[in-house]
């Protein structure tokens, strides 16, 4: 809104993340600008732009070119008004703080997944180590009037070192996965400092109220001294007063909603994967274990097994590119795909048909939002997910209003969209696969009324709206500390 864009004007804005908005490659001597798929980056990029402020990433020391030895560089390529502050890494920086104990020990304990979880102590000095150097770079950069706002898993630490140096900068983090319940939360050895770190934040920001439960119920068992304000939602601990908040992030729904609505992408796209006259559902994620896949393919081999008349008529398309691949749960998730795929397409295809089609590729954002557009039914059976922006997508690019979400109960998302959704607990293989065959039989004006009330949710709480929440959130913090001060 103008009042926060006007209230950041006066002020540093800093972001801290681990993935940056732009990379930079050197290609035959070619230096080629590239800005990463991912949501949140595309939309916090034009607050940047208006703030001109500073964010400061992980960035590859290789691609670096016309930078400045400090790693800075000046985005967007073409007009310039922010800085991007690029923090190279170490291989073994990145082994024991990246592949190491955000994703390993984090990741998967935030999810609620102990199995895959481990928690590695000398991962976890390389984490500190990381999160102080992240740290100096910002107080590099900041100054006691800054807001600083840290993003997500990879940064649990660095709120407290950045508060030591800056006992007056605003502080805010925004947490994109989940928070576990307190028992899961308690099998982590560094619980107490992760909790301390997050704990020099003004504002902590989750995406659904569970997550803040959750949070506060961590922090009175695990914090010695912290005294928790349940009606408040606010935390006191080492000196500051963290409000813990639940907003859940929005996507660009009528950029997406615009690009859905390209008429002469579809055509080829269906031609090339065989889906010219299919009823087609779409699946489209990151290959990770949280998102449950395999019980996807279990639950579509389950539909065909017991509805015959839909062979040769249906086609399941699975998108999605490796991520991780390093990390030994997720080698052996790609391998579990691809024998369920391999298992459903031989016992159900034909010639002239394949039950799954998998696109390994990230398609170009026009041809992912056709492919949206036209897909009967999207499928999210995430295991456990912090919100599923991959849903939001599916529904803002129903632009007929034809289409049927089918959402995991265990997914934020299903928070905003559930009463609309057809819901599906993804380990239930039978009534999986029943929601699959409902979902193809339900009238034409149900579907249209349920999309239609899942469009407007999506389109009247965007990003933009999200953003506002946030930051005003997080100026409003400053007001109620002076006034405690005082
Ligand atoms: C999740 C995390 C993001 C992360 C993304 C991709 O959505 O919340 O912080 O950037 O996954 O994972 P990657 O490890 O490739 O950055």
């Amino acid at each position: 809104s103008p009042s926060v864009t006007e209230a950041l004007s006066e002020r540093d804005l800093l972001i801290v993340s681990n993935r940056q908005p732009y990379s930079h490659d050197r290609e035959d001597g070619e230096i080629t600008v590239s800005r990463p798929a991912g949501g949140l980056t595309a939309g916090i990029d034009p607050v940047m732009q208006r703030a001109e402020g500073t964010w400061i990433a992980w960035g590859d020391g290789d691609a670096d070119f016309e930078v400045a030895d400090d790693g800075r560089v000046e985005v967007p390529p073409d007009d310039p008004s922010y800085t991007l502050s690029r923090v190279d890494l170490s291989e073994a920086e990145l082994e024991g703080y990246y592949f190491g104990y955000s994703n390993q020990a984090l990741w998967p304990l935030c999810h609620g997944m102990v199995y895959p979880m481990r928690c590695d102590g000398r991962d976890f000095e390389r984490y500190r180590s990381v999160n102080r150097r992240f740290a100096d770079a910002t107080v590099e950069e900041a100054g006691d009037g800054s807001l600083i706002w840290f993003q997500d898993y990879h940064f649990a630490l660095a709120p407290r070192f950045v508060r030591r140096e800056l006992p007056g900068a605003l502080l805010a983090q925004f947490w994109h996965i989940p928070w576990p319940t307190a028992d899961t939360f308690g099998a982590c050895p560094q619980a107490e400092e992760l909790l301390d770190g997050l704990l020099a934040n003004d504002l902590l920001v989750f995406h659904v109220p569970e997550y803040v439960e959750n949070f506060l119920d961590c922090v009175a068992e695990a914090v010695p001294g912290a005294s928790v304000d349940r009606e408040d939602r606010t935390v006191s601990h080492a000196g500051v007063e963290t409000a813990v908040r639940a907003f859940p992030l929005g996507i660009d729904a009528e950029r997406t909603a615009e690009l859905a609505n390209r008429p002469d992408v579809w055509p080829d796209l269906a031609e090339r994967y065989g889906l010219e006259g299919q009823t087609v559902a779409v699946g489209v994620d990151r290959l990770d274990y949280t998102k449950g896949i395999p019980e996807r393919i279990d639950a579509i081999e389950r539909f065909l097994e017991e509805n015959p008349e839909w062979r040769g008529e249906f086609t399941y398309v699975q998108n999605g590119s490796a991520s991780r691949s390093e990390i030994e749960a997720y080698e052996y998730l790609q391998k579990r795909v691809d024998t369920a795929i391999e298992r459903v397409n031989d016992r159900f295809g034909t010639d002239e048909w394949r039950p799954v089609v998998r696109v390994d590729e990230m398609l170009p954002e026009a041809e992912l939002y056709a492919l949206y557009r036209h897909g009967d039914l999207a499928l999210v059976s995430a295991l456990r997910d912090g919100m599923n922006l991959v849903a939001k997508e599916y529904v803002a690019s129903q632009i007929d209003d034809d289409g049927v979400l089918l959402l995991s109960e265990f997914a934020g998302a299903h928070e905003e969209l559930g009463e609309d959704a057809v819901t599906i607990n993804p380990y239930d293989t039978r009534a999986f696969a029943d929601a699959i065959e409902r979902a193809l039989s339900m009238p034409a004006d149900e579907r249209t009324d349920r999309m239609a009330a899942q469009r407007r949710r999506v389109s009247e709480y965007d990003l933009v709206a999200w953003m506002d929440d946030v930051l005003e959130t997080a100026l409003a913090r400053e007001n109620d500390r002076d006034l405690s001060v005082t």
